[in-house]
Parts: C-alpha cells; sequence; structure tokens
C-alpha cells in the first residue's frame, strides 16, 4: 500500500490537515518510515521526543556505574575492553541526541531537564556497581536486556530513529557477549570470584526485569506508541523474552536466578517468573533509588565543568563558519 499524495492543495492557503494526517496514517498504516520534513501530529513528535530523550540519558548515565570500574580493572586487556565499551555507550548518546534534534529538540535542553528532573533515564542506572563481577553481569544483563527491547526499535516507524539504533544493537550486542566472556572466566576461576558473580547476579537480575517498564495495563505510553509504530511490542511480552532467553544462559553459566518461581511452563512454552516489586520501580524512577543523587550530581558536574570546552567549540566552529562565508 502507498502513501497517498501529500497534500490536497487548496488554492487559498495552506495544506489541508485532514490530508497531512491522512497520509501520515498511510505511512504508518504501510510499515513506512516517517522522515524529519514529514508531517508529523503533536502527540507523535512529543513522543518520540521523550522516548529519544529518555533513551540517549540512559547511555550517557550508563557510563557512570562501569566507568568506576575503569581503574580498577584487573589487567590491560579487561581495562581496553571496559573503555571501548563505556566510550560505545557516549556514542549511542551521542546518536540519539541528533535523532532528538531531528524533530526541533535542542541538546543542550534535554541534559538540563535530565538534571533538574524533568526527564527520566533507565531505572537500572541507579543501582552502584560494588564488586568487579557486576561488570560482566552489566553486560551479560542489562545489555541483553537493552538488546531485547531495542532490536524492535530498529523497526520504529521514525526513520533517523530506527536508523540510530541499527549500529546500536550491532554494539550492544558485542557488550553482551563480553559480559558473559567475563563471567565464564570468573566461573571457572576461585571460590570466591564465582561468589562474586553469583553475589551481582542477586543484585542485578530483578532490576534487569524492571527495565521494560511497567507492566502493560500500567503503562501510558504503550498503546498509542504501538498504534504510532515506534514501539513495536509491549512491555511484558519484551519482558517474557528476556526471560526466555536468561534462565538457560544462566544454567550453562551455573548461576542460579535469584527468583525461586522460575520454571517453565510447557503449556505456554515460556518460563514462568515471580513477581516484581514495582514500589521499588516506581520509588527509583522518581528519583529515590540507590544512586539517583550521585548519577545526576555527576552529570550535572560534568556540565558545568566542561561548560568552557562547548564555548570554545562552538566560537570556533562560528570563526571558521564566518571565515568560510
Ligand atoms: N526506567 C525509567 N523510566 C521508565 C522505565 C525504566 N526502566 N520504564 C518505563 N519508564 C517510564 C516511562 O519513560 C514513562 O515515563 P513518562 O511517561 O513519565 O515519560 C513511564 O515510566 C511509564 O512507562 P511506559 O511503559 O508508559 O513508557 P514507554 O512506552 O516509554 O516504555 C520503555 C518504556 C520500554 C523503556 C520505552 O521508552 C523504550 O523502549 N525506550 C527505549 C529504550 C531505552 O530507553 N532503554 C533505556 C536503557 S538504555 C540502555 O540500556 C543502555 C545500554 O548501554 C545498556
Amino acid at each position: 500500500m502507498s502513501a497517498p499524495a501529500l497534500e490536497r492543495p487548496r488554492a487559498d492557503g495552506p495544506p489541508d490537515p485532514a490530508a497531512l494526517q491522512e497520509r501520515f496514517d498511510a505511512t504508518i498504516a504501510a510499515g513506512q518510515r516517517i522522515e524529519p520534513r514529514d508531517w508529523m501530529p503533536g502527540g507523535y513528535r512529543k513522543t518520540l521526543i521523550r522516548q529519544i530523550a529518555q533513551h540517549a540519558h540512559s547511555e550517557i548515565i550508563g557510563m557512570q556505574p562501569e566507568g568506576d570500574w575503569l581503574l580498577a580493572a584487573p589487567s590491560l586487556r579487561r581495562k581496553a575492553i571496559l573503555l571501548a565499551k563505556v566510550q560505545d555507550e557516549a556514542g549511542h548518546g551521542m546518536y540519539l541526541y541528533a535523532a532528538a534534534e531531528t524533530l526541533g529538540a535542542d541538546r543542550a535542553d534535554l541534559t538540563d531537564k535530565l538534571i533538574e528532573g524533568r526527564q527520566k533515564y533507565s531505572s537500572i542506572f541507579n543501582y552502584p556497581t560494588l564488586n568487579y563481577a557486576d561488570v560482566g553481569v552489566i553486560g551479560w544483563l542489562v545489555d541483553g536486556a537493552a538488546i531485547c527491547n531495542q532490536v524492535p526499535l530498529c523497526r520504529s516507524s521514525y526513520g533517523p530513529y530506527a536508523r540510530a539504533m541499527i549500529r546500536i544493537c550491532k554494539e550492544e550486542s558485542f557488550h553482551q557477549r563480553q559480559g558473559y566472556e567475563l563471567l565464564m572466566t570468573m566461573m571457572r576461576g576461585t571460590p570466591e570470584q564465582r561468589a562474586m558473580v553469583q553475589d551481582a547476579v542477586d543484585r542485578w537480575w530483578w532490576p534487569s526485569l524492571m527495565m521494560f517498564g511497567p507492566p502493560d495495563e500500567d503503562s501510558p505510553n504503550s498503546a498509542q506508541s504501538m498504534a504510532w509504530g515506534i514501539k513495536r511490542h509491549g512491555n511484558d511480552e519484551l519482558r517474557q523474552r528476556y526471560v526466555d532467553m536468561s534462565v538457560p544462559q544462566a544454567a550453562f553459566l551455573g548461576v542460579t536466578l535469584p527468583d525461586p518461581e522460575i520454571a517453565w511452563d510447557a503449556e505456554t512454552g515460556h518460563y514462568r517468573f515471580g513477581r516484581i516489586d514495582w514500589a521499588e520501580f516506581k520509588r527509583v524512577i522518581s528519583g529515590d533509588g540507590p544512586a539517583n543523587a550521585e548519577r545526576i550530581a555527576r552529570r550535572r558536574a560534568a556540565r558545568d565543568d566542561n561548560a568552557w570546552v562547548v564555548e570554545a567549540a562552538t566560537s570556533y566552529a562560528q570563526k571558521q563558519a564566518e571565515a568560510a562565508a
């Protein structure tokens, strides 16, 4: 099905709003992409800016918990891998802020909103990294959950977001493997190392399930976001996919997931799992998690301490442009 003509021109004025809406609806229905210059409903633009900004903020804040281990990584090889991974996350943040800019958002304004608590970032990055196995578990579980959630976003209806997600997912896939490889190495090590891995799994498993967002019936945005093709699946479906993927990986690794209710359900063809503590999720996303204050304080300091770099780069770019003109 192809989209109808852009607009029925009116002899005496601007495009017919009904025709614009009709073309937008037809583009979505045909599974085609909306691009920055296309007309789009205000709600679609607003939802995209909200989701893309939250996603970008998550990538940037997500550098902190692992960045804490850069100086303490146990070998040059582990340090090089971790450094590359943390740099990748910075790159993901940049692609995503650039995608938000195509919708008219201003990057500095989005950062201010994050720091002032007016925009969210993923709940997962409000938990501390207490031992080195946390780096491996973040790779395996957190990046694993991110992949489950983000691969469908490569088919999101907004072109710049979908294209950014393709590269991001490829890199996340490397991140997940390096995490799993690190954990496999530790599990082949001493009893103390195996205990560190189990401790990290115990602390990160439940928060990783919360990354997919509230249950569908409590998700105010899902239905409309799916109708617009921004999201392709509901939060619960993706969470279930993640559990189904992770349970055999945990068994292969030799760790126990901290949920006695995990059991294979032959009838549904999925693993059953226990009840998520949604009160904890709400606390964390409203700013009262174990590391929220620390994460935001550090982001604020980074913005303020580095303002001179932005100023210098902007002034240099202006001078170059003037010289070229
Ligand atoms: N953490 C923080 N806030 C969350 C959240 C979470 N885990 N899950 C949901 N929320 C927020 C929503 O943003 C929404 O907030 P708002 O309406 O006040 O803005 C509210 O809770 C209700 O949730 P909904 O389900 O209605 O929201 P969405 O439809 O936006 O779905 C989502 C939530 C599934 C996270 C969706 O936004 C999404 O797929 N986002 C893109 C992926 C993303 O942002 N991932 C973050 C992790 S990035 C990452 O993991 C980096 C990697 O390096 C590991």
